[in-house]
């Protein structure tokens, strides 16, 4: 497959492993990358060191491309920047902050750069910045969503009206069908993470993996909607701190959530599982290395399915 987004992350297919924080390290990053996907190491939950380690780590189990992913608003964002550069990333993800901040330096270093929107005023700014294209990440994603609860659907179509540069559709997507869906809504690519948490290798524990599985529609819960809002599995504990008149500020909610799901000594209950509502999808836990494939091969079927279907209208 072809278009702007592989010619940008130098993959086979336009299917981006959707960063994690803590989750997706190098290992992760580089199976997906081995698979025809494009892995992404977050680097928003390791130092400096524990940084380039992972990044060697991918390095050495593939030769296919990689990329980061870094949190602007994050302290150690400019430092991991420049470990992305020293260490010849060639595209990185950029999430949660103003990417005009970074764009000179990535620029001077040859650098693409995705960053994530959730609006479209971010996403025209974003271009204005000078980046090379935008995820654009509806309100079913896991983990931190935009304030304005735009779905992925409505997201998606508008953004590609709006932008000259290309788009890649995050949040809601678990299989061919939502694959084929952001294709047709102009996407050029889509980002993946949810999914993924629901696979051998995820060093989650396994009673976060098997909530994953449990999940039903009514599964995700939405926590500090004040501020920067964040889905997570229902449970005990996201119902217990969820206070539509009380959000706890982000940095406790941050704080509480950090490690809470990558913990082996954690509980179901207590835990707070960031997740999308995709997660109502997801029946099986899979290998991570099967799960770009076997999107490309299903959305092949289902394409000339739909593509039989409207033979048959004049
Ligand atoms: C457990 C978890 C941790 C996440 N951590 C980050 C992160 O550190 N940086 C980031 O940009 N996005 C993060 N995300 C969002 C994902 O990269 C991705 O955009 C999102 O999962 C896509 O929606 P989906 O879950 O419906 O597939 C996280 C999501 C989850 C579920």
């Amino acid at each position: 497959m072809k278009n702007r987004i592989t010619e940008i992350l130098g993959t086979e297919y336009p299917l981006v492993l959707g960063a994690m924080r803590r989750i997706t390290l190098g290992e992760m990053a580089a199976a997906v990358s081995n698979s025809g996907g494009f892995g992404q190491i977050g680097a928003s939950g390791v130092s400096g060191d524990q940084l380039r380690k992972e990044i060697k780590i991918a390095g050495e189990l593939t030769n296919r491309p990689f990329g980061i992913n870094i949190p602007i608003y994050r302290r150690n964002a400019f430092e991991a920047l420049e470990i992305a550069i020293e260490m010849g990333i060639k595209t990185i993800t950029t999430s949660a902050g103003n990417p005009a901040k970074i764009t000179e330096r990535t620029k001077g270093a040859g650098l693409k750069v995705l960053h994530k929107v959730s609006t479209v005023k971010m996403a025209l700014k974003s271009q204005d910045a000078g980046v090379d294209g935008v995820i654009a990440t509806g309100y079913e994603a896991g983990g931190h969503v935009g304030r304005e609860g735009i779905s992925t659907l409505c997201l998606v179509p508008q953004l590609v009206e709006a932008l000259e540069i290309p788009v890649v559709a995050s949040g809601g997507i678990g299989d061919a069908r939502g694959l084929v869906a952001a294709l047709a809504l102009g996407a050029e690519g889509v980002e993946v993470g949810t999914l993924f948490l629901a696979t051998r290798e995820c060093p989650t524990p396994d009673f976060f993996k098997q909530a994953i599985i449990d999940a039903r529609d009514n599964a995700t819960i939405l926590l500090g909607k004040g501020a920067m809002p964040m889905r997570v599995l229902r449970n005990k504990k996201a119902e217990a701190i969820s206070d539509p008149d009380k959000e706890r500020e982000d940095a406790k909610l941050n704080a509480e959530a950090d490690g809470s799901y990558v913990r082996p000594d954690g509980e179901a209950d207590n835990a707070i599982m960031p997740a999308g509502q995709v997660a109502s999808l997801i029946r099986e836990i899979r290998g991570v290395s099967e799960i770009f494939p076997d999107m490309i091969k299903e959305a092949k079927t289902l394409s000339s399915r739909l593509n039989s279907l409207f033979k048959e209208v004049d």
